[in-house]
Formats: structure tokens, C-alpha cells, sequence
């Protein structure tokens, strides 16, 4: 069985990395973006990961609670897990800014959190924060001073983990004997489906599959127990672990394992498929910008996403195709986008009369935004690569 690379997105940049000055802009951090296929585990990983203190330090600019979308997703999906597992000690691995932790009492909930800013405002809103990377001497410290816990949440945060032996271990030890383990993170087939390949950048270590996740987390005697398919961040699934053989096993679990073989996820003949459709995709995502800006029609692009910088890097697309990018967050306002350097602005400083078309890098959050901007959308248009290149009507 053999580790099997598949994608080429080019020299890409650190995707959160916007630069601010002369000195960042000359040391920019790039690597060589390539994807590899799992044959014995079917995991699917980047070929080399970035050293993760450049990703995730005390300037990380993304904020959860900056959306809508996302502040009812975690209330919500707090909520769901109280009602179903009552936890009484609840840790979170990735806490970021609190989004989902605040929807728990400061005595019953611990966060762990690397980049510094984010483990403050935790710490200031009154919970337990250590600010650390999840790993094998961290989860011991915590069982230490803590105990077992009955809930250990991660969002977005266990694809980021590059050693997911040493995580899942770590987890397996810090996780009571009928303790639950709920993570969500992109679904690999969803990506696949909708031809999204801008999930993939330096902090997404791992895309997952279920039948990934199943084989892995076996190793540390964790069980799949149920999933939930999540519209979130373009397609993402939920995952409900716990140790082996202490819940009943969900239907839900067979379907995706169904569904994703079915697609073709488990050999490589659907991986080198989606390697042409993503070549397609960069080749009508360009002749589409180069016709418009041709005719002379402003282009920006809307929300300043990890996302888009794969999408603009692994396309060329600079500031000669793309005027500027708007985005609401003040951390990446006023600054370069990573490796292909287009300025970032607020909407209120650009997205005006004067643009015609928008490419939305924040396709994800497509129904938020499209309901924002009905004005611009009465006589403007924006454009999405998902699942393929065209307008959004
Ligand atoms: P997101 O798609 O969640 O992230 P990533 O690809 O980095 O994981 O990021 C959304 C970005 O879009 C974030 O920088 C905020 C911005 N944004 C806006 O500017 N306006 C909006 O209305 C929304 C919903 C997001």
C-alpha cells in the first residue's frame, strides 16, 4: 500500500498570513502545495506540512464569532450536545475566540488554545485556558489538575493537527469511560463533489473522510457512534466518537461509509479525476476574469479567506485581475493578501457603486451574503468557482 500524491496547487504562502510590512512582505514563507492519498488508511493529507507556529501564533486573524452564521451554528450545536449528553466537564481543543465555549459555565468548561490572542479572550471571559497545541504532555497536565472529561469538542481544529496519532491518543486518555468526542471539519467527499480544492491549504493538514477517521481512531480503541452532515464551511462533518463498544452504533455511520465508497474515495481513480477538474476549474476561473477585466469591468473580491488565497495563488490571479478584496475583519484590513498581494479593505471603504463584479472568496457563506447585498446583486453580479465557474444569480 502506498502513499499516492495526486495534486499540484503550486508555491502557495501561509493562507492567513496578510502582510503589513516591507520587511513581511520581502521574508514571505511559501511552499510547494501538493496532496497525497492514503491507500491503506484512505487519508488524505498534505505531502509536507508548514511548521505550525507560523500558522498559529499571537497575531491569528480568524475570529469564529465574526459571523452570523457562525455564532448560531455553535449556540446551537451547544445546545444539541447539552440536551443529548448533559456533560458536566466539557474540554474544548481549539477554542478560538469563545464562540462555542461561552455557551457553557466557566466552572464546567476548559479551553486550549495556541495562538495567544484568542487563549486572552477566553481566559478574560473566565474559563480555564491553556495556551497550547493539543498533545500527549498537555492532555496529561490537564487529567492532573482536572480529571477525565465527559465532552471533548474541536471544530475546525483536528484537520489542522498534523500528528493525529499522538491527538487521538491524547484524546483516548483524557476522554471519561463514557465520555463523547464531537469534532467537525470539512468532509473530503463534499470537496470532491463541489470540486471546492481551496479547502486545502497549508492549516488543513488533513481532509477527512468517515472511513478515514474510522481506521485511524480504531488504532486508539475510539469508535465512530454516529455523523451528522453539516452545511457549514461548504460541507463539513460532524463526527461522534467514544471509547469502543460503550454506545450503540447509529445508522448514520454505515451511510456515509457507504456514500463515500460509492463515490469512489477509498482508490485513487476518483482522486486523479478531481485533479483534472480542479486544472479545469483554474483554467474558466481565469478566461472568465480575463474576459470581464478585458472589458473593462471592475472585479473585486469578497471575504478574505484562507480559501481564496489558494484559489488566487494556485491561479495567478493579482491585483491585475482583482482590484481589492473587502473584509470585514479589522486584523487583515489594510494589508496584502498572502503570496499574490492584493490589498485587503473594509466593505464600508469599497464595496460600492463602482464595482461590477465580486468574486466571492467567502463562497461558503454565500446565503449570508447574498441576503446583505441585495443591492450590488440589482445590477452586479458575483461570481463563484463552486461547484464550477459561473455567476451567482
Ligand atoms: P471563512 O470562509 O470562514 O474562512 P476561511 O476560508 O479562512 O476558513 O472566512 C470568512 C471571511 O469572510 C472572514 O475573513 C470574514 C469575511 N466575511 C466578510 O467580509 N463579510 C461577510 O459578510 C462574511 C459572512 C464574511
Amino acid at each position: 500500500m502506498a502513499k499516492i500524491e495526486f495534486l499540484d496547487l503550486g508555491i502557495q504562502p501561509i493562507a492567513n498570513n496578510f502582510l503589513l510590512t516591507a520587511d513581511q512582505i520581502k521574508n514571505e514563507y511559501k511552499f510547494h502545495l501538493t496532496v497525497t492519498f492514503d491507500e491503506e488508511t484512505k487519508l488524505v493529507s498534505l505531502s509536507d506540512f508548514v511548521p505550525p507556529e507560523l500558522m498559529f501564533n499571537d497575531s491569528y486573524v480568524y475570529y469564529s464569532s465574526l459571523s452570523q452564521t457562525m455564532r448560531s451554528h455553535f449556540k446551537e450545536t451547544a445546545d444539541a450536545l447539552i440536551r443529548e449528553f448533559s456533560p458536566r466537564k466539557i474540554l474544548e481543543i481549539g477554542s478560538n475566540d469563545g464562540v462555542f465555549l461561552k455557551n457553557f459555565e466557566n466552572e464546567m468548561a476548559i479551553a486550549v488554545e495556541p495562538c495567544g490572542n484568542f487563549a486572552e479572550i477566553t481566559k478574560n471571559l473566565g474559563y480555564t485556558t491553556y495556551k497550547n497545541f493539543w498533545t500527549s504532555e498537555l492532555a496529561e497536565e490537564i487529567a492532573f489538575n482536572h480529571g477525565r472529561q465527559d465532552l471533548i469538542f474541536a471544530a475546525n481544529c483536528i484537520c489542522h493537527i498534523q500528528n493525529l496519532d499522538e491527538a487521538f491518543d491524547a484524546i483516548s486518555k483524557s476522554l471519561s469511560s463514557s465520555g463523547v468526542f464531537v469534532f467537525e471539519d470539512p468532509s473530503l467527499l463534499k470537496m470532491m463533489e463541489r470540486n471546492s480544492y481551496d479547502q486545502i491549504y497549508d492549516e488543513h493538514a488533513h481532509i477527512f473522510s468517515v472511513t478515514s477517521l474510522k481506521s485511524i481512531l480504531r488504532e486508539y480503541g475510539l469508535e465512530i457512534f454516529k455523523v451528522q452532515n453539516l452545511s457549514i464551511h461548504g460541507g463539513s462533518n460532524r463526527i461522534f466518537a467514544c471509547h469502543e463498544k460503550t454506545r450503540k452504533i447509529d445508522k448514520s455511520v454505515e451511510e456515509n461509509l457507504t456514500k463515500e465508497n460509492n463515490f469512489g474515495l477509498n482508490s485513487i481513480a476518483a482522486y486523479r479525476q478531481f485533479s483534472k477538474n480542479v486544472q479545469r476549474s483554474k483554467d474558466q476561473l481565469l478566461d472568465l476574469l480575463s474576459e470581464l477585466k478585458r472589458k473593462k469591468y471592475k472585479i473585486v473580491s469578497y471575504g478574505a479567506t484562507s480559501k481564496s488565497t489558494t484559489v488566487f495563488n494556485y491561479c495567478e490571479i493579482g491585483p491585475d485581475l482583482i482590484d481589492y478584496i473587502v473584509d470585514t475583519t479589522e486584523a487583515k484590513q489594510g494589508k496584502l493578501s498572502p503570496g499574490v498581494h492584493i490589498p485587503v479593505i473594509s466593505p464600508e471603504d469599497g464595496f460600492d457603486n463602482s464595482v461590477n463584479y465580486a468574486f466571492l472568496g467567502a463562497w461558503n457563506y454565500e446565503k449570508e451574503i447574498t441576503q446583505k447585498e441585495k443591492i450590488f446583486l440589482e445590477s452586479n453580479r458575483f461570481i463563484t468557482h463552486v461547484p464550477h465557474v459561473r455567476f451567482i444569480k
